[in-house]
Protein backbone atom coordinates (compact mmCIF):
# COMPACT_ATOMS: atom_id res chain seq x y z
CA UNK A 1 0.00 0.00 0.00
CA UNK A 2 1.30 3.49 -0.57
CA UNK A 3 1.44 5.97 2.03
CA UNK A 4 2.51 5.81 5.59
CA UNK A 5 2.78 2.61 7.70
CA UNK A 6 1.50 2.86 11.13
CA UNK A 7 1.61 0.27 13.68
CA UNK A 8 0.22 -0.12 17.23
CA UNK A 9 1.69 -2.07 20.32
CA UNK A 10 -1.21 -2.61 22.56
CA UNK A 11 -4.92 -1.92 22.24
CA UNK A 12 -6.20 -0.28 25.60
CA UNK A 13 -7.67 2.51 25.80
CA UNK A 14 -4.87 4.79 24.04
CA UNK A 15 -4.14 2.01 21.39
CA UNK A 16 -8.04 1.98 20.24
CA UNK A 17 -8.05 5.64 21.10
CA UNK A 18 -5.50 5.83 18.15
CA UNK A 19 -6.76 3.66 15.76
CA UNK A 20 -9.97 5.46 15.73
CA UNK A 21 -8.53 9.06 15.99
CA UNK A 22 -6.31 7.89 12.47
CA UNK A 23 -10.02 6.33 10.99
CA UNK A 24 -11.74 9.17 11.67
CA UNK A 25 -9.15 11.53 11.02
CA UNK A 26 -7.68 9.88 7.36
CA UNK A 27 -8.83 12.23 4.95
CA UNK A 28 -7.14 15.52 7.28
CA UNK A 29 -4.23 13.16 7.62
CA UNK A 30 -3.69 12.60 4.16
CA UNK A 31 -3.62 16.28 3.10
CA UNK A 32 -1.62 16.82 5.82
CA UNK A 33 1.00 14.23 5.58
CA UNK A 34 0.77 14.22 1.70
CA UNK A 35 -0.15 10.54 1.79
CA UNK A 36 -2.44 8.06 3.33
CA UNK A 37 -1.55 6.86 7.37
CA UNK A 38 -2.64 3.19 7.10
CA UNK A 39 -2.40 1.20 10.21
CA UNK A 40 -1.51 -2.46 9.00
CA UNK A 41 -0.64 -3.82 12.35
CA UNK A 42 -1.75 -3.75 15.90
CA UNK A 43 0.27 -6.12 18.67
CA UNK A 44 -2.29 -7.38 21.64
CA UNK A 45 -1.38 -9.72 24.39
CA UNK A 46 -4.25 -11.90 23.94
CA UNK A 47 -4.72 -12.57 19.83
CA UNK A 48 -7.77 -14.47 20.90
CA UNK A 49 -9.98 -11.51 21.53
CA UNK A 50 -12.24 -10.02 19.00
CA UNK A 51 -10.93 -6.08 18.25
CA UNK A 52 -12.55 -3.56 16.62
CA UNK A 53 -10.42 -2.94 13.83
CA UNK A 54 -11.07 -3.18 9.81
CA UNK A 55 -9.55 -5.95 7.39
CA UNK A 56 -6.95 -3.85 6.16
CA UNK A 57 -5.45 -4.12 9.81
CA UNK A 58 -3.55 -7.73 11.22
CA UNK A 59 -3.68 -8.33 14.95
CA UNK A 60 -0.04 -9.73 15.92
CA UNK A 61 0.92 -11.11 18.96
CA UNK A 62 5.03 -10.91 18.33
CA UNK A 63 6.86 -7.65 17.53
CA UNK A 64 8.30 -9.72 14.34
CA UNK A 65 4.93 -10.07 13.08
CA UNK A 66 4.43 -6.60 13.18
CA UNK A 67 7.67 -5.36 11.94
CA UNK A 68 6.72 -7.81 8.68
CA UNK A 69 4.64 -5.12 7.89
CA UNK A 70 7.50 -2.57 7.55
CA UNK A 71 6.08 0.13 9.80
CA UNK A 72 7.11 3.47 9.51
CA UNK A 73 5.95 4.82 12.45
CA UNK A 74 4.98 2.95 15.90
CA UNK A 75 2.65 3.74 18.25
CA UNK A 76 3.27 2.05 21.95
CA UNK A 77 0.81 1.87 24.57
CA UNK A 78 1.54 -0.72 26.57
CA UNK A 79 0.22 0.30 30.63
CA UNK A 80 3.69 0.04 32.17
CA UNK A 81 7.36 0.18 31.67
CA UNK A 82 8.10 -3.87 32.46
CA UNK A 83 5.84 -4.42 29.05
CA UNK A 84 6.70 -1.10 26.72
CA UNK A 85 10.35 -1.08 27.43
CA UNK A 86 11.81 -4.08 25.73
CA UNK A 87 9.94 -3.32 22.34
CA UNK A 88 10.54 0.22 22.50
CA UNK A 89 14.38 -0.20 22.55
CA UNK A 90 14.22 -3.01 20.05
CA UNK A 91 12.22 -0.82 18.04
CA UNK A 92 15.12 2.04 18.57
CA UNK A 93 17.67 -0.14 17.97
CA UNK A 94 16.39 -0.67 14.29
CA UNK A 95 16.07 2.72 13.77
CA UNK A 96 12.09 3.20 13.67
CA UNK A 97 10.50 6.08 15.07
CA UNK A 98 8.39 5.45 18.67
CA UNK A 99 5.60 7.38 19.60
CA UNK A 100 4.55 6.35 23.02
CA UNK A 101 2.16 7.39 26.21
CA UNK A 102 3.88 5.48 28.82
CA UNK A 103 4.64 7.76 31.51
CA UNK A 104 6.24 4.87 34.04
CA UNK A 105 8.42 3.52 30.74
CA UNK A 106 9.66 7.37 30.06
CA UNK A 107 10.21 8.23 33.93
CA UNK A 108 12.20 5.26 34.32
CA UNK A 109 14.20 4.37 30.65
CA UNK A 110 13.75 7.92 28.77
CA UNK A 111 17.84 9.02 28.88
CA UNK A 112 18.24 5.46 27.90
CA UNK A 113 15.90 5.53 24.56
CA UNK A 114 16.44 9.38 24.03
CA UNK A 115 20.26 8.12 23.26
CA UNK A 116 19.17 4.44 21.63
CA UNK A 117 16.98 6.65 19.46
CA UNK A 118 19.84 9.46 18.71
CA UNK A 119 22.30 6.90 18.21
CA UNK A 120 20.04 5.29 15.49
CA UNK A 121 18.44 8.37 13.61
CA UNK A 122 15.12 7.41 15.30
CA UNK A 123 13.20 9.65 17.20
CA UNK A 124 11.27 8.99 20.26
CA UNK A 125 8.18 11.42 21.13
CA UNK A 126 5.77 11.40 24.18
CA UNK A 127 3.01 13.99 24.45
CA UNK A 128 0.68 11.83 25.47
CA UNK A 129 2.72 10.69 28.56
CA UNK A 130 2.07 14.70 30.35
CA UNK A 131 -1.25 15.81 30.82
CA UNK A 132 -3.35 13.94 28.53
CA UNK A 133 -4.73 16.14 25.66
CA UNK A 134 -3.33 19.42 27.06
CA UNK A 135 -0.27 19.87 24.32
CA UNK A 136 2.51 20.62 27.39
CA UNK A 137 5.87 19.38 26.39
CA UNK A 138 5.19 20.54 22.71
CA UNK A 139 4.22 24.43 24.17
CA UNK A 140 7.38 24.21 26.70
CA UNK A 141 10.17 23.20 23.92
CA UNK A 142 8.77 25.39 21.21
CA UNK A 143 6.88 28.13 22.63
CA UNK A 144 8.48 28.77 26.03
CA UNK A 145 11.82 28.26 24.73
CA UNK A 146 13.70 31.82 25.49
CA UNK A 147 11.81 31.96 29.16
CA UNK A 148 13.60 30.12 32.27
CA UNK A 149 11.18 28.29 33.85
CA UNK A 150 10.76 28.85 37.10
CA UNK A 151 8.30 26.61 38.62
CA UNK A 152 5.90 24.58 37.55
CA UNK A 153 2.78 23.09 39.66
CA UNK A 154 0.39 20.95 38.22
CA UNK A 155 -2.80 18.71 38.12
CA UNK A 156 -1.33 15.51 36.76
CA UNK A 157 -3.84 12.83 37.43
CA UNK A 158 -7.03 13.17 35.90
CA UNK A 159 -8.35 10.12 37.78
CA UNK A 160 -7.24 11.80 41.25
CA UNK A 161 -8.65 14.97 40.20
CA UNK A 162 -11.70 13.39 39.05
CA UNK A 163 -11.95 10.96 42.31
CA UNK A 164 -11.58 14.01 44.50
CA UNK A 165 -14.15 16.09 42.73
CA UNK A 166 -16.79 13.52 42.71
CA UNK A 167 -16.32 13.14 46.50
CA UNK A 168 -16.91 17.14 46.84
CA UNK A 169 -19.26 17.93 44.93
CA UNK A 170 -21.37 14.96 45.03
CA UNK A 171 -20.77 13.47 48.04
CA UNK A 172 -19.69 9.97 46.45
CA UNK A 173 -17.40 7.71 48.19
CA UNK A 174 -14.03 7.28 47.17
CA UNK A 175 -14.37 3.64 45.82
CA UNK A 176 -17.21 4.53 43.55
CA UNK A 177 -15.80 7.52 42.12
CA UNK A 178 -12.79 5.28 41.46
CA UNK A 179 -14.68 2.87 40.31
CA UNK A 180 -16.66 5.29 37.52
CA UNK A 181 -13.19 7.00 36.79
CA UNK A 182 -11.59 2.86 35.91
CA UNK A 183 -15.07 2.46 33.84
CA UNK A 184 -14.36 5.93 31.79
CA UNK A 185 -11.08 4.67 31.06
CA UNK A 186 -9.31 7.48 32.80
CA UNK A 187 -7.24 5.15 35.34
CA UNK A 188 -4.32 2.79 34.75
CA UNK A 189 -4.47 -1.00 34.43
CA UNK A 190 -3.68 -0.72 38.03
CA UNK A 191 -5.87 2.16 39.67
CA UNK A 192 -3.20 2.35 42.86
CA UNK A 193 -0.88 3.95 40.34
CA UNK A 194 -2.79 7.28 40.42
CA UNK A 195 -4.50 7.46 43.42
CA UNK A 196 -1.12 6.82 45.29
CA UNK A 197 0.60 9.70 43.10
CA UNK A 198 3.09 6.91 40.94
CA UNK A 199 1.22 8.10 37.93
CA UNK A 200 1.85 12.19 38.54
CA UNK A 201 5.38 11.37 40.12
CA UNK A 202 6.32 9.94 36.47
CA UNK A 203 4.96 12.54 35.18
CA UNK A 204 6.56 15.44 37.00
CA UNK A 205 10.07 13.13 36.61
CA UNK A 206 9.63 13.46 33.19
CA UNK A 207 8.77 17.40 33.13
CA UNK A 208 12.32 17.83 34.91
CA UNK A 209 14.16 16.18 32.21
CA UNK A 210 11.86 17.72 29.69
CA UNK A 211 12.15 21.72 31.05
CA UNK A 212 16.05 21.03 33.36
CA UNK A 213 17.73 17.97 31.76
CA UNK A 214 18.21 16.42 34.96
CA UNK A 215 16.10 14.20 37.42
CA UNK A 216 14.50 16.41 40.63
CA UNK A 217 15.48 15.97 44.04
CA UNK A 218 12.48 14.54 45.18
CA UNK A 219 11.17 15.99 48.65
CA UNK A 220 10.00 13.01 49.99
CA UNK A 221 10.80 9.53 49.99
CA UNK A 222 7.61 8.07 48.22
CA UNK A 223 4.59 10.37 46.59
CA UNK A 224 1.61 11.08 48.34
CA UNK A 225 -2.23 9.87 47.11
CA UNK A 226 -5.34 10.72 47.41
CA UNK A 227 -6.20 7.88 49.81
CA UNK A 228 -6.45 9.26 53.18
CA UNK A 229 -8.68 12.16 52.25
CA UNK A 230 -11.78 11.74 53.79
CA UNK A 231 -15.46 13.43 53.14
CA UNK A 232 -15.08 15.69 56.09
CA UNK A 233 -11.52 17.12 55.28
CA UNK A 234 -12.85 18.30 51.61
CA UNK A 235 -15.58 19.72 53.63
CA UNK A 236 -13.40 21.14 56.32
CA UNK A 237 -11.54 22.55 53.30
CA UNK A 238 -14.49 24.16 51.44
CA UNK A 239 -15.67 25.71 54.38
CA UNK A 240 -12.31 27.26 54.83
CA UNK A 241 -12.68 28.50 51.98
CA UNK A 242 -10.78 26.29 49.58
CA UNK A 243 -10.10 23.06 48.46
CA UNK A 244 -8.13 20.03 48.84
CA UNK A 245 -6.22 19.08 45.56
CA UNK A 246 -3.37 16.30 44.44
CA UNK A 247 -0.37 18.92 43.28
CA UNK A 248 2.59 18.52 41.72
CA UNK A 249 5.54 20.60 42.10
CA UNK A 250 8.67 21.21 40.11
CA UNK A 251 10.69 24.45 41.45
CA UNK A 252 14.00 25.47 40.01
CA UNK A 253 16.98 27.67 42.24
CA UNK A 254 20.20 28.66 41.93
CA UNK A 255 21.54 24.94 43.04
CA UNK A 256 19.24 22.34 42.17
CA UNK A 257 15.31 21.45 41.01
CA UNK A 258 13.20 20.11 43.61
CA UNK A 259 9.78 17.87 43.27
CA UNK A 260 6.66 16.90 45.17
CA UNK A 261 4.02 15.09 44.42
CA UNK A 262 1.12 15.58 46.95
CA UNK A 263 -2.53 17.31 48.10
CA UNK A 264 -2.60 20.51 48.66
CA UNK A 265 -4.80 23.12 50.10
CA UNK A 266 -5.59 25.73 47.81
CA UNK A 267 -7.57 29.16 48.06
CA UNK A 268 -9.93 29.72 45.69
CA UNK A 269 -7.60 32.53 44.51
CA UNK A 270 -4.99 29.91 43.37
CA UNK A 271 -4.66 29.05 39.53
CA UNK A 272 -5.47 25.23 40.26
CA UNK A 273 -8.60 25.66 42.15
CA UNK A 274 -10.93 25.46 39.67
CA UNK A 275 -9.36 22.54 37.66
CA UNK A 276 -11.96 20.17 38.32
CA UNK A 277 -13.30 16.57 37.28
CA UNK A 278 -10.88 15.04 34.76
CA UNK A 279 -9.13 17.90 33.81
CA UNK A 280 -5.20 18.61 34.02
CA UNK A 281 -4.31 21.93 34.86
CA UNK A 282 -0.44 23.34 35.09
CA UNK A 283 0.39 26.43 35.98
CA UNK A 284 3.70 27.48 34.52
CA UNK A 285 6.03 30.47 36.06
CA UNK A 286 8.25 31.61 33.15
CA UNK A 287 10.99 34.28 33.42
CA UNK A 288 9.09 36.80 30.55
CA UNK A 289 5.86 35.35 30.03
CA UNK A 290 4.95 35.62 34.12
CA UNK A 291 2.19 33.27 34.82
CA UNK A 292 0.19 30.77 32.24
CA UNK A 293 -2.40 28.23 33.20
CA UNK A 294 -2.62 25.40 30.79
CA UNK A 295 -6.07 23.42 31.23
CA UNK A 296 -7.70 20.76 29.57
CA UNK A 297 -8.59 16.51 29.83
CA UNK A 298 -5.69 15.10 31.40
CA UNK A 299 -6.96 11.24 31.03
CA UNK A 300 -8.85 9.08 28.62
CA UNK A 301 -9.31 7.75 24.85
CA UNK A 302 -9.70 10.98 23.08
CA UNK A 303 -7.49 13.30 24.84
CA UNK A 304 -4.47 11.03 24.70
CA UNK A 305 -5.16 9.84 21.09
CA UNK A 306 -4.95 13.91 20.20
CA UNK A 307 -1.66 14.03 22.04
CA UNK A 308 -0.20 11.02 20.27
CA UNK A 309 -1.33 11.79 16.79
CA UNK A 310 -0.31 15.24 16.96
CA UNK A 311 3.17 13.80 17.57
CA UNK A 312 2.33 10.97 14.48
CA UNK A 313 1.68 14.20 12.03
CA UNK A 314 5.03 15.88 13.45
CA UNK A 315 7.48 13.45 13.02
CA UNK A 316 6.39 12.20 9.63
CA UNK A 317 6.86 15.43 8.50
CA UNK A 318 9.66 16.02 10.32
CA UNK A 319 8.89 19.33 11.09
CA UNK A 320 11.71 19.32 14.06
CA UNK A 321 9.92 22.55 15.89
CA UNK A 322 8.65 23.77 12.65
CA UNK A 323 4.82 24.60 11.76
CA UNK A 324 3.38 22.07 10.00
CA UNK A 325 1.24 23.90 7.54
CA UNK A 326 -1.64 23.37 7.62
CA UNK A 327 -4.19 23.00 4.48
CA UNK A 328 -6.76 25.24 3.61
CA UNK A 329 -9.66 23.26 4.51
CA UNK A 330 -11.99 22.33 1.48
CA UNK A 331 -15.06 24.60 1.78
CA UNK A 332 -18.27 23.41 0.43
CA UNK A 333 -18.82 26.35 -1.55
CA UNK A 334 -16.29 27.96 -4.25
CA UNK A 335 -13.87 31.03 -3.32
CA UNK A 336 -15.87 33.19 -5.48
CA UNK A 337 -19.26 32.28 -3.30
CA UNK A 338 -17.42 33.03 -0.58
CA UNK A 339 -16.25 36.73 -1.56
CA UNK A 340 -19.61 37.14 -2.84
CA UNK A 341 -21.00 36.58 0.47
CA UNK A 342 -18.73 39.18 2.15
N1 LIG B 1 -4.39 7.37 34.55
C1 LIG B 1 -3.92 8.60 34.01
C2 LIG B 1 -4.65 9.74 34.69
C3 LIG B 1 -4.13 8.62 32.53
O1 LIG B 1 -5.69 9.49 35.32
O2 LIG B 1 -4.22 10.88 34.62
C4 LIG B 1 -3.50 9.76 31.79
O3 LIG B 1 -2.12 9.78 31.93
Amino acid sequence: QTGYQLAIIGFGTVGEGVYHAVETSSDKLTRLLGKPLHIPAVLVKDGTKKRNTGAATRIVTQLDELLREKPDIVVEATPDAETGFPYVRRLLELGITVVTANKEMVANHGEVLADLAEKNDAQLLFEGAVAGGIPLLNTLRHTLKTNEILQVNGILNGTSNYVLTKMQREGTPFQNALKEAQEKGYAEAVPDKDVDGWDASFKTAILSQWIYGQAPVWKQKEPAGIREITAEDLALSAQAGGSLKHVATLRKDRYCVTAAVRPCFLFRDHPLYAVEGVNNGVHIEGSIVGDLLLQGPGAGKGPTASAVVEDVVNVLNKTNGKVVQNPIPETSGSADELHSES
